[in-house]
């Protein structure tokens, strides 16, 4: 791994990759070369192939370059390029025009934190850092791109950061974490397209000219569009092909992006969404913009899935439970919903105990007087006349029995019935001489101001100190509406969206470090804020809420392109199936389910002996297999009608292949699955 600097070109690169940058004698920043690794004497033909001189004839000088023919780094807005650019800024008498240009640069051992932001780390050893710093022709105003490669990954993280050293404020109204111009393209995109209960599902059209997108506009990653956007060569499959993909450490509203002009030119962009955005920087003041993940794989889908699985379980993840065993639980939601007493939670978990469960969760219920989902968001006080004798005995109780004890928060939301709203209307989200939509009958808390953060601190600290709670589920069940913040000035409310997911990573930060034996697992309405940001606190995400075996194939599937085994939790829940009413075979449901982080959701007091009898033996089976299947390298063997997943665990001692033939086929042939990563000599 190298970054070396040369006749104005950087090159960075490690045993599998190079990314080629060169600076002009303009001074602008050029996109030379991402991909497969290449030597000095290719680097030559990879410069001479872009024809930089070829387009410096044809200007008049180096100054009036024709750029937008020319792969550029970076993209200042009012140049004569009109591709969509990497910045707009506003500067005070209203122009918007900028010129950013190499100034400086610097090559930095390891990777330094991004300020109030998710990303990923390493030690010196693993991972070196370039910093560039471009500079305003006429204004004192710094871009710093940052450039980051791992020893072992085809990878490199990107960010930017903006420095206003003019004396006055300059709004940024548009930036992006990353702009790739690649030349001649003729690939496809890939993207993860969804909704409730129907998330990332797998979708790939061809490019063409135009810009094509994936964004949130919801104020969270949503369940619709997940922040991974990838480009595939036409031949690209499973595991040939060139695939490129971006993936956006960010957890609020993005936009992803490829644009094709006439030439098949296509700049891939990645950044927060600048949709409702503008930004006050103040003199002085940086902007700090969120990391994006950048893979270049040569072998298809199933390299890339490897290198994200890789790079987020070593490098994204933290915590002591980032490499852990992920406790088999039972959440109590589908088997009881809101109608639930200590009573009917302690024979839950007496014969989840018996069945060999490790984790009881408490899902919502437990607290105010939450008997429905139409109150007592904020009031994270326990439910004396469900819970009698409070967290603690219970807790006491679940540990007696051999299991640990987990609890559902929302602390995000409030209801418009609880106390806490009583007291204080001014904390939501949205206008108070408007009429604010609510969203399952609850609103957004403000968590950009202090007081509702130390209120939520404050508040899940205390039930969390109350009892011997092992485990928290994260979530946040509705989307943003009325955006306006009662105590952001009129300038800053473009700034709330931003704002909102800078706070929700800071209170993150509070409670996975001061609670740091807690395993936290997040979740949004299922599967809508599945995405990097969120995994760097919270080492596993409910998937989604369809725990439908059949769409789970589709949703796991999908979720599989970026997020490692042990991020995705998957329960085997009752039939007819409560989202979609479909009947499976408990084999089925519990063959994919085991295909992540295990988990049950029904009421198993209803089950009978034989289906207690099949539980006990998946749960057994599962504790033989777990250390393979969540920390295993994953190969998606088929995904048709036969969906195979395959696991191999690290030193390839065991092998787990997970087999589901969706519709019954009247077919006499036999079918013969081909297994991947075996050990030459080893019988399995
Ligand atoms: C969301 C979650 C579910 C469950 C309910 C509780 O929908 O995704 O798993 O926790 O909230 O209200």
């Amino acid at each position: 791994m190298a970054i070396i600097w040369d006749k104005r070109t950087f090159h960075l690169f490690n045993e599998k990759i190079s990314y080629v940058i060169k600076v002009t004698d303009a001074n602008h920043l050029m996109h030379v070369y991402f991909g497969e690794r290449v030597y000095e004497d290719d680097l030559d033909y990879a410069l001479n192939s872009r024809n930089y001189d070829k387009y410096r004839r044809e200007s008049a000088d180096n100054e009036n370059m024709n750029l937008q023919y020319l792969p550029q780094e970076f993209a200042s807005f009012g140049s004569n390029d009109p591709r969509l650019p990497s910045i707009r800024l506003e500067f005070k008498d209203g122009s918007r025009t900028t010129d950013f240009k190499y100034h400086r640069h610097q090559i930095i051992k390891g990777k330094p934190k991004l300020e109030g932001l998710p990303a990923t780390y390493g030690t010196e050893d693993e991972v070196e850092t370039l910093v560039i710093t471009l500079k305003d022709a006429y204004e004192d105003v710094f871009v710093e791109l940052s450039y980051s490669i791992f020893k072992d990954y085809n990878v490199i993280t990107r960010h930017t950061n903006i420095i206003n050293n003019t004396k006055h404020k300059i709004n940024i109204e548009r930036i992006t974490s990353a702009t790739l111009d690649l030349s001649h393209v003729e690939g496809d995109m890939i993207q993860l397209s969804g909704t409730w209960a129907k998330e990332r599902f797998y979708e790939r059209t061809p490019l063409r000219q135009g810009i094509q997108e994936i964004a949130s506009r919801k104020g969270s990653s949503s369940h619709d569009l997940n922040p991974l956007l990838i480009i595939a060569s036409k031949d690209a499959h499973e595991t040939y092909g060139e695939v490129l993909a971006m993936n956006f450490v960010y957890s609020g509203n993005f936009e992803g992006s490829i644009e094709v002009d006439a030439q098949k030119m296509a700049r891939m962009s990645m950044g927060i969404n600048d949709f409702d955005f503008k930004w006050a920087l103040h003199p002085n003041d940086t902007f700090v913009s969120p990391e994006v993940v950048l893979v270049y794989a040569n072998d298809g889908l199933e390299d890339m899935t490897h290198t994200f699985h890789n790079l987020y379980s070593n490098h994204l993840i933290k915590g002591k439970h980032k490499h852990a065993p992920r406790p088999i639980l039972l959440n109590n939601w589908e088997a009881t919903y809101f109608d639930f007493n200590e009573t009917k939670i302690l024979n839950l978990a007496q014969e989840a105990s018996a069945l060999g469960i490790e984790l009881f969760v408490l899902d919502d219920g437990w607290f105010g007087k939450r008997n429905n989902d139409q109150t007592s968001l904020g009031d994270w006080f326990v439910n004396k006349d469900k819970l009698p004798s409070g967290l603690d005995n219970l807790s006491k109780k679940i540990n007696d029995l051999g299991m640990k004890f987990g609890i559902w928060f929302e602390p995000e939301m409030i209801s418009p019935t609880s106390e806490l709203y009583k007291k204080h209307p001014e904390w939501i989200i949205g206008h108070h001489h408007r009429r604010n939509y609510q969203g399952r009958s609850q609103y957004i808390l403000d968590i950009t101001r202090k007081d509702v953060q130390t209120y939520i601190l404050d508040s899940v600290s205390n039930i969390l100190d109350s009892a011997n709670i092992e485990y928290v589920k994260w979530d946040y069940n509705r989307f943003f509406t009325d955006i306006y913040s009662s105590h952001l000035k009129p300038e800053q409310q473009k700034e709330l969206t931003h704002r909102y997911i800078l706070s929700l990573y800071s209170i993150l930060d509070k409670l996975t470090t001061k609670y740091k034996d807690v395993l936290f697992e997040s979740c949004a309405g299922g599967g809508g804020r599945f995405d990097p940001g969120m995994l760097y606190y919270t080492p596993q995400i409910w998937t989604s809420d369809n725990t439908d075996a059949i769409e789970r194939l589709k949703i796991q599937h999908g979720t599989s392109l970026a997020y490692p085994n042990a991020a995705m939790g998957c329960h085997v829940s009752s039939v007819p199936n409560h989202q979609v009413g479909r009947i499976t075979p408990l084999k089925t449901r519990g063959i994919v389910a085991m295909s992540g982080n295990f988990g049950y959701e029904l009421n198993l007091l209803e089950l009978s002996k034989e289906e207690k009898e099949e539980i006990k033996n998946q749960i057994k089976t599962y504790k033989t297999i777990r250390n393979t299947v969540q920390y295993g390298t994953l190969f998606r063997l088929s995904n048709a009608n036969d969906v195979s997943w395959m696991y191999v665990n690290k030193d390839k001692s065991q092998v787990v292949v997970n087999h589901i033939r969706q519709k019954g086929l009247v077919d006499p042939s036999i079918k013969t699955i081909k297994l991947k990563g075996l050990a030459k000599d080893a019988y399995y």
